[in-house]
């Protein structure tokens, strides 16, 4: 078994390292990869998002898969491509990717099927986007770019003014380029987020366990929204009973409204979520697995990865495989970035990075090697340093000790990963 692995981060490392640790008969080729994948895979030089490119490069190595880890390739076309030269591929075609890729069709479609979600309004005009926020939705009220904005695109804004400066920066000031094309005017929501990871074939979903990113960059939630600074699984409220409510209300009908549009969904679905006083609903999807949460999920898993993505990418249904296994305890993750992040991080500075022992995984992100081998810091999100333990609290001391004790100048890390689940479990 080949594989073609795209993508170079944290998300990526932990693909890797969960199919080697599955199968260590599994080749695996990543495409551009980091230092940390260089000791699964072997490197190959390949621009992830130019279609021909993977597809000369999967011919040329004979694989039997590739494996798409970021959006942009998606994005791209890529699978449609690789699809049209029969190499098997794992992710979605780029119609189906726009569950994603636009904020605003994905919200038609869900409005119009009935998916829990809340309600919001599509424009194109700055002057009628700020009537419909005095109008019809007061404050606070959540601004969107509909396109890709590297995860900056979601404006939550207390009071009309900051909405209408967000809108002006997304509309006018076209601060996320063609993506702020169309902005979302969209009812705040309230209650617990929750990130739900699910293997779709079109048809049917295997649902993950359920995990919780943290998206500010200090601790208690405060600083910039950043990729995510840490996650952990399992969350106490994401038993099997709102898992199966999700599957149902939310998972099966979205792929039903994507098979009716003509863009079936096949690849790895990931549904952001509000655990709302109303129920679970959709805040956005994403068409590939999340980072950091993918670091923290797939440590725990215990069955077969390889086999459900496998028969996705080869185009047979799934609705009849074993539904995933996970070992007990917790898992929690800890970025460590660099200084400077997210707006500005500060790289290029050597890395002391110890060992430790096999419950703590240390992904790497931002790193590279020089021309004499040294380790060096080479991107805002640096490590995603995830411990496996028997307890939630366990878990949680040791992925913060971990991440303490990874040093390069200007390293910035939360302390406090998980502060929801410890106040729940108390
Ligand atoms: N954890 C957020 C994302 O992957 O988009």
């Amino acid at each position: 078994m080949k594989i073609l692995l795209l993508g170079s981060g944290g998300r990526e490392h932990a693909l890797a390292d969960a199919l080697s640790r599955e199968n260590t008969a599994v080749e695996l080729i990543a495409g551009p990869g980091n230092p940390g994948i260089a000791d699964l895979a072997r490197l190959v030089s390949v621009k992830a998002d130019d279609p021909q490119a993977v597809a000369a490069l999967a011919e040329q190595e004979q694989v039997d898969l590739v494996l798409i880890g970021p959006e942009a390739p998606l994005a791209a076309g890529v699978v449609d491509y690789l699809q049209q030269r029969r190499i098997p591929a794992f992710g979605p075609t780029m119609g189906a990717a726009t569950v994603e890729t636009s904020k605003a069709d994905t919200k038609a479609l869900m409005m119009a099927a009935g998916i829990p979600t809340a309600h919001a309004e599509t424009h194109r005009v700055a002057s009628e986007a700020k009537a419909a926020v005095k109008a019809r939705f007061g404050a606070p009220v959540v601004i969107k770019a509909s396109g890709l904005a590297a995860g900056k695109g979601v404006i939550v804004c207390q009071t009309e003014t900051e909405a209408f400066d967000a809108i002006d920066r997304i509309l006018d000031d076209r601060v996320f380029g063609e993506a702020g094309a169309e902005c979302l005017v969209e009812s705040f929501m309230t209650g617990e987020e929750l990130s739900l990871f699910a293997i779709a074939d079109g048809y049917d979903v295997l649902p993950m366990i359920g995990a919780q990113d943290h998206k500010r960059l200090h601790d208690g939630d405060e600083g910039p929204n950043t990729g995510g600074m840490g996650a952990y699984t399992p969350v106490s409220f994401s038993t099997p009973a709102l898992v199966d409510d999700v599957t149902e209300r939310i998972f099966l009908p979205t792929l039903h409204a994507l098979r009716k549009r003509g863009t079936p969904f096949s690849g790895l679905l990931y549904a952001g979520l509000m655990l709302t006083p109303d129920g679970p609903k959709v805040v956005e999807f994403n068409c590939r697995f999340g980072d950091p949460e993918t670091q923290a999920i797939l440590p725990m898993l215990t069955s077969s990865l390889l086999d459900p993505m496998l028969a996705v990418a080869r185009g047979a249904r799934i609705g009849n495989m074993a539904p995933f296994t996970w070992r007990g305890g917790a898992s929690v993750t800890t970025v460590v970035a660099s200084g400077g992040y997210p707006e500005a991080p500060q790289t290029g500075f050597p890395v002391h990075l110890p060992s430790f022992g096999d419950d703590v995984r240390v992904f790497h992100a931002g790193t590279k090697r020089d021309a004499n081998g040294a380790l060096l810091t080479s991107g805002g999100r640096v490590f995603a340093v995830t411990a496996l333990a028997d307890s939630f609290a366990a878990a949680q001391q040791a992925s913060r000790d971990a991440a303490s004790r990874i040093e390069f100048d200007g390293a910035i890390y939360r302390r406090d990963i998980g502060w929801r689940e410890a106040a729940r479990l108390g």
